[in-house]
């Protein structure tokens, strides 16, 4: 069985600081939307990418991209979550989807198989995810401690995570209506009462966000077998 990919790239990265948004930024010889984009596309559980871009973007159709006929290319929203249910509009509600921020190069072809397993094993939502390692405090306003949160069940939430496109879609709007935070698809999952289960990635699934995240991430990839 293959399954859909779905990147939301229609963010402009303010936080790069760069005058071109952070997904056509290089990563050695590929950009880092690219080097997303190919991940999804050589991995042989994918059958297709839907790609949702700005509606300004006037930079992807420069790039050369392997397969563009695997690739469905759309217009974003204001917000990720808004990018998100552009995408889930094309899927068919049964259809599981796996959504991915483009701004994760670094993402593994074994963590994608592996979301993939958990999923059809146990027939429910799943999303990538690492322990946290620090000791994490919960501060004030003035920067001052309020107190240690237990770090035994915290994670890091990662991408991509899967679900039934219809079940998303429905649950991501819901949960915008009623004024939540979607700043991914597990929250809405969550707070619609499903179960998510977490599958254990790997730390190096960074989100380029800042300036230095692009040097780490290309070592990363330098670094990278599969
Ligand atoms: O801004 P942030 O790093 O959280 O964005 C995560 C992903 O969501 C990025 O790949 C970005 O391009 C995408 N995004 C989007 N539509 C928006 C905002 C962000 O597709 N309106």
């Amino acid at each position: 069985k293959q399954y859909t990919a779905l990147l939301p790239a229609a963010g402009i990265g303010s936080r790069m600081q760069a005058s071109i948004p952070k997904q056509y930024l290089s990563l050695g010889a590929k950009t880092i939307l690219q080097t997303t984009l190919e991940s999804f596309l050589h991995h042989p559980l994918i059958k297709q990418v839907v790609l949702v871009l700005h509606p300004d973007d006037c930079w992807y159709q420069k790039l050369s991209v392997s397969q563009p006929h695997k690739v469905l290319c759309l217009s974003g929203g204001e917000q990720r979550a808004d990018s998100v249910l552009a995408g889930l509009a094309k899927l068919a509600a049964d259809e599981w989807v796996l959504v991915h921020d483009a701004a994760r190069p670094c993402i593994s072809h074994q963590d994608i198989s592996a979301l993939i397993a958990q999923v059809e094993a146990s027939q429910q939502g799943a999303i990538l995810a690492y322990p946290v390692k620090d000791t994490m405090k919960r501060g004030n306003a003035q920067q001052q401690i309020i107190n240690t949160v237990p770090r035994e069940q915290l994670w890091h939430a990662l991408t991509p995570q899967m679900f039934q496109a219809g079940e998303l879609r429905d649950n991501i709007s819901a949960a915008l209506s009623q004024g939540l935070a979607v700043t991914d698809e597990a929250s809405a999952m969550e707070w619609a009462g499903y179960t998510v289960n977490l599958v254990k990635g790997r730390s190096d699934n960074i989100k380029v966000t800042n300036p230095e995240d692009l040097a780490l991430a290309q070592w990363f990839l330098s670094q990278q077998t599969d």
